[in-house]
């Protein structure tokens, strides 16, 4: 198949670019660079099947003509939880680059696979998440709710185009993904400023108690639930969880990443929830995946202890290959397994 990537550049986008080749398919990728990194795409900037377009989802002429001879658009392309910043960005990027990426698609008759977001689940106290579950958001002067709601314009979107022009489409909700080429930042997720912490030997920041739950999937379980959803019928017109149901309180993450890079004694800093303004939190997310067991088959493999041990060492060399300063440590599990 022909598969137009926006977001190729980003974490999930590049991994599912070099899946995409290594199956043999055909991949355009379109990502204005604004959070992704050429770095990310350096395994296959040759690759004969690969063209790079740096370009904005919101330009709709340009996505027309990216979109031509496609047979599905996967559409990653995004801003996401406004953190030190207004929600403009996120309100307005997601919501036109949506609607341009599926008018093109549209015009063409090209399937959308598109990533939404466990953040729709939002406030819903009842877990595990399954798809027909409430979508429980909070009030709009909580800027963190602008992310959840513009995914669900996405999700709405979709079926509508669905309805009105017989769209192929999937909506697919990550539950927190992990691994190599994650962005290093809290934009990358928690575990990615865990790791710096601990390399750096600097305090782990934790926000409120810690005590907030979360299931964190590792990159090529993620790239499996999407490339099944572009390769499988049975996915088409669905909404699916796509994440390991492994629940972990953020204050267990950070003790586990502190033991596997440095072990001793953990260095951990509370950072109160008013340092981001007007915020709340979701407080337990776990996803029922039953869904995407039956119809794609998607069993998640990689286990967290093996996963982060892949994803600290790739964050050393990322951060080597950015020129930041990393001090030379004998990792703890690899001191183990020696
Ligand atoms: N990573 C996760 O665990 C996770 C969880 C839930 C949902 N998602 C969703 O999955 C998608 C991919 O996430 P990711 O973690 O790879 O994010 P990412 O930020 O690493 O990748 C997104 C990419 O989109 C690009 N982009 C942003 N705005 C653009 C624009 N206007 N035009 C063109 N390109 C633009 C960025 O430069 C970046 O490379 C996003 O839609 C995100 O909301 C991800």
């Amino acid at each position: 198949m022909k598969i137009l990537i926006t977001g190729a550049a980003g974490f999930i986008g590049s991994n599912l670019t070099e899946a995409l080749l290594e199956r043999g398919h055909t991949v355009v990728g379109l990502d204005n660079l604004s959070q992704g990194f050429l770095l990310n795409l350096k395994n296959v900037q040759n690759h004969r099947r690969f063209r790079f377009v740096e370009g904005d989802i919101r330009d709709e002429k340009l996505v027309l003509r990216l979109t031509r001879g496609c047979d599905v658009v996967v559409h990653l392309a995004a801003f996401k939880i406004p953190r030190y910043s207004d929600a403009m960005d996120t309100l307005l990027i997601n919501s036109h680059g949506t609607l341009s990426v599926l008018k093109a698609a549209a015009h063409y008759g090209a399937k959308v696979v598109a990533a939404s977001t466990s953040d729709v689940y939002g406030k819903n106290p009842k877990v595990p998440f399954s798809e027909d579950s409430d979508l429980v958001i909070g009030r709009p002067e909580v800027k963190r709710w602008s992310y959840a709601i513009s995914k669900m314009f996405e999700e709405q979107l979709l079926f509508a185009y669905h309805e009105r022009h017989g769209l192929n489409v999937v909506a697919l909700r990550f539950f927190g993904g992990y691994g190599p080429n994650q962005h290093l930042t809290w934009w990358g997720g928690p575990q990615s400023v865990f790791i710096n912490a601990a390399i750096d030997d600097e305090d782990i920041p934790l926000h409120g108690d810690g005590m907030q739950t979360r299931s964190f999937t590792y990159i090529s379980d993620h790239v499996d639930g999407i490339v099944a959803c572009i390769e499988k019928s049975e996915a088409n017109n669905q909404v699916f969880n796509i994440g390991n149901t492994r629940e972990i309180t953020i204050k267990e993450l950070a003790l586990l990443i502190w033991g596997l890079v440095r072990g001793g004694e953990p260095k951990l800093k509370l950072t109160p929830y008013e340092t981001f303004g007007k915020y709340e939190d979701v407080m337990r997310r776990v996803p029922d995946i039953s869904k995407a067991r039956r119809l794609l088959n998607f069993n998640p493999k990689v286990d967290l202890e093996e996963g982060l041990k892949t994803t600290i060492r790739w964050q050393i060399g990322r951060r080597r290959a950015l020129g930041m300063p990393t001090p030379d440590l004998t990792l703890r599990f690899e001191d183990r397994a020696e």
